[in-house]
């Protein structure tokens, strides 16, 4: 539809000079078709008649495809990322894609949007820690009962729902330590009390999981990871079967919940060489992780694609690849070691994200970040394994093992 400021007739120099700063070079030939989108960036959506205001405002309000009458209900760039992650996300199944401004705002909004108080929440142990938090405080607040579960638990989680669970909420691997979840038997036992199913699918990333394969209803998408995969922007998504659709578009709506042109349009730049960036982070992980399992001062590698890891084949059974993200146990290590092994080092960054083209470091602190399955093990660290040659990476961690034990 054609905005009263496009009209055809228009002419800028028909407008005294202040106006010509508002109306100048607004126009813009449609006809020249280019390889990437133009970059939408926009608060008002201009309309051409009032009966389009009122036609356009109800169908946003409804969810319909590429309805807005307000960029909080989209613009040109969010649709097509929103049909884009539908489409790639979703597989063969019909699904629906709603952004959020951040991977943690994609847990936070769709929790709020399927729950009511009273509900209960079942939530996996190896839950990532700000989801965790998202849980016991302020869907508690809200009245919502959330209980953790152990991730190995299988098909068994049919002892644990209730009459009132609404969710059950997976991850696969667990954050930090990497359990692979038994995810369609979990998701048939839920399915089969009529329990929803969500589950945040950082780390298998667009290319080697397909959550809607495994039963899911809904997939939960850090953005800020692989999608993007450029450590240079912040953003989520939530995709959901069809059919759940209008209650997750009416909470993000009605909390304004919306990002802008800009980064919707890198997000889609990062789409395009997802699969090629995938394969990379693969194959430099797995030599790094191969490389430390036979190192004397690692007692074990959590690595799901790695033979010793305790569900590997579960992820054989599962996924198709493997990321870039895993983490090593050390025998031991005091923190002025842990220290030694992750600061100054040439390739690895200390920093919390994961996901971009850049390698990170990270001890992990899960001591509170466990209910149900403690971790008893020794100090853990999570490395990401960006886009380096796997050798520098290597070289990297080994002179890190070499200034931990002389610290
Ligand atoms: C497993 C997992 N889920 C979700 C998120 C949240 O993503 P964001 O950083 O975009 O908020 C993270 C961030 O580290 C994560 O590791």
């Amino acid at each position: 539809m054609i905005g009263r400021m496009q009209r055809a007739d228009d002419d800028p120099r028909d407008d005294r000079p202040a106006t010509r700063f508002v109306s100048a070079g607004r126009r813009f030939d449609r006809r020249i078709d280019t390889v990437n989108l133009p970059v939408v960036r926009a608060s008002s959506v201009t309309l051409a008649t009032l009966a389009q205001a009122d036609d356009e405002g109800a169908a946003g309000i409804a969810g319909e495809r590429h309805r807005t009458t307000y960029a909080t209900t989209g613009t040109p760039t969010t649709f097509a990322l929103m049909d884009a992650l539908a489409q790639i996300e979703g597989g063969g199944h019909a699904c629906r894609a709603a952004l959020m401004p951040s991977g943690l705002a994609a847990i936070s909004i769709p929790l709020l949007a399927f729950c009511k108080p009273g509900d209960h929440v079942l939530m996996t142990d190896s839950v990532y820690g700000p989801a965790r938090a998202f849980a016991t405080t302020m869907l508690a607040r809200y009245g919502v009962r959330t209980e953790f579960y152990d991730p190995s638990i299988g098909a068994d989680i049919d002892a644990l729902i209730r009459p009132e669970t609404r969710i059950v909420y997976l991850e696969s691997p667990g954050s930090y330590t990497f359990e692979v979840q038994d995810v369609p038997a979990i998701c048939r036992a839920a399915r089969a009390r009529g329990v929803l199913t969500m589950i945040d699918n950082a780390w298998g990333s667009p290319v080697f999981a397909r959550p809607f394969d495994w039963g899911v209803d809904v997939s939960l998408l850090p953005l800020t990871k692989y999608w993007s995969g450029h450590a240079d922007l912040l953003m989520g998504a939530a995709v959901v079967r069809e059919e759940h659709w209008p209650t997750l578009w009416q909470a993000v709506r009605q909390t304004g919940t919306c990002v802008g042109g800009d980064d919707a349009w890198l997000v889609l730049r990062g789409l395009r060489t997802v699969d090629v960036r995938m394969r990379r982070h693969e194959a430099s992980g797995l030599a790094v992780a191969r490389w430390l399992e036979v190192r004397p001062e690692v007692a074990r590698v959590l690595h799901p694609a790695l033979p010793s890891h305790p569900q590997h084949a579960l992820w054989r059974r599962d996924f198709s690849g493997a990321s870039g993200l895993f983490a090593f146990e050390l025998k031991g290590a005091t923190p002025s070691q842990l220290a030694a092994l992750c600061e100054n080092r040439r390739h690895f960054g200390i920093a919390y994200s994961w996901g971009g083209f850049e390698s990170l470091i990270m001890p992990a602190k899960i001591g509170a970040l466990r209910t149900v399955a403690p971790w008893r093990g020794g100090p853990l660290v999570r490395i990401h394994c960006g886009l380096d040659d796997p050798q520098d990476l290597i070289d990297d961690l080994a002179a890190g093992l070499h200034a931990m034990a002389a610290a």
